[in-house]
């Protein structure tokens, strides 16, 4: 692989990178250069194992996604990780899985390092609403149906996320559900509640750009049934369907009332 000079990274002590998804090719040239750069990459759970698998055998690794079978380390804990590690000249990968920036706690570990005095940078990642998206064959945006795209939490610090339901229930509306599994009936409720259409499409795409990915389907009035098929990571996609050419593809199931 040709190798690309990352100018800014070169004084930053702790590199945010995205990971991407899962799989290798949708990983960008900069993460990959700042993985064989890098003394120590820190990483999370949902990071692909063929991602994992390009680190170089003389790069030291830190899982901060899960003690065994355990909870997941303590926020605290991974920053106390990456100052160390900084603070001993190590050149710090902080290694999250899809993009940095969504979804990431990237701006509780960066203020961790301005406490410190530490320079970081941030080389986002594909995140896992794009790829699931061009899995089902579809844009995120299109003239005529959407012209915004909601990315949004099923559930945050509180529990059950709230949301501008009325809006997100008008025709046409896309959204990229992240975290969705556990409150599939709540969003469900809340949407039908105001107004959007039981028919609405509704796509789930489980395990996106990894090899065993799956991709269910069907309207809103299902979203519970059509969730509780995936066992792995998975985002909803409201307002989308698989495009037909897709649908054939074994890995496509479909959920009808
Ligand atoms: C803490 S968020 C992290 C999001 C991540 N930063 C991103 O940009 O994709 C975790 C949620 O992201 C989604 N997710 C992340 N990776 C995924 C994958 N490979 N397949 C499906 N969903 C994924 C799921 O909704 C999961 O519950």
């Amino acid at each position: 692989m040709q190798n690309v000079p990352l100018p800014f990274a070169a004084c930053a002590d702790v590199t945010f990178v995205g990971a991407g998804p899962g799989a290798a090719r949708h990983l960008t040239l900069g993460a990959y250069q700042a993985l064989q750069d890098a003394d120590v990459v820190v990483h999370d759970r949902l990071v692909g194992a063929e991602v994992l698998a390009l680190i170089p055998a003389r790069v030291r690794r830190i899982d901060v996604g899960k003690e065994g079978f355990g909870p997941s380390t303590a926020q605290g804990t991974i920053h106390t990780v990456i100052v160390t590690e900084a603070r001993a000249g190590h050149r710090v990968v902080r290694l999250k899985g899809g993009d940095v920036g969504i979804f990431g706690r990237l701006d509780e570990e960066i203020e961790a390092l301005e406490a410190a005095g530490l320079p970081f940078a941030i080389l986002p990642g594909l995140t896992s609403a794009t790829v699931a998206a061009a899995a089902l064959g579809q844009s995120l945006t299109k003239r005529g149906r959407n012209k915004s795209l909601r990315i949004v939490t099923g559930h945050d610090m509180e529990g059950f996320a709230e949301q501008d339901w009325r809006g997100l229930a008008q025709k046409g509306e896309v959204a990229a559900i992240y975290m969705g599994k556990k409150s599939a009936r709540y969003v469900q409720g809340r949407l039908m509640m105001h107004g959007a259409d039981p028919a609405t499409e509704v796509s789930v795409v489980e395990n996106v750009s990894r090899p065993d990915q799956r991709i269910f389907e069907g309207p809103l009035s299902s979203l519970p049934d059509i969730v509780a098929q995936a066992h792995g990571p998975a985002v909803i996609l409201f307002g989308l369907a698989p495009r037909r050419a897709v649908q054939a593809l074994p890995f496509v199931k479909e959920a009808r009332a």
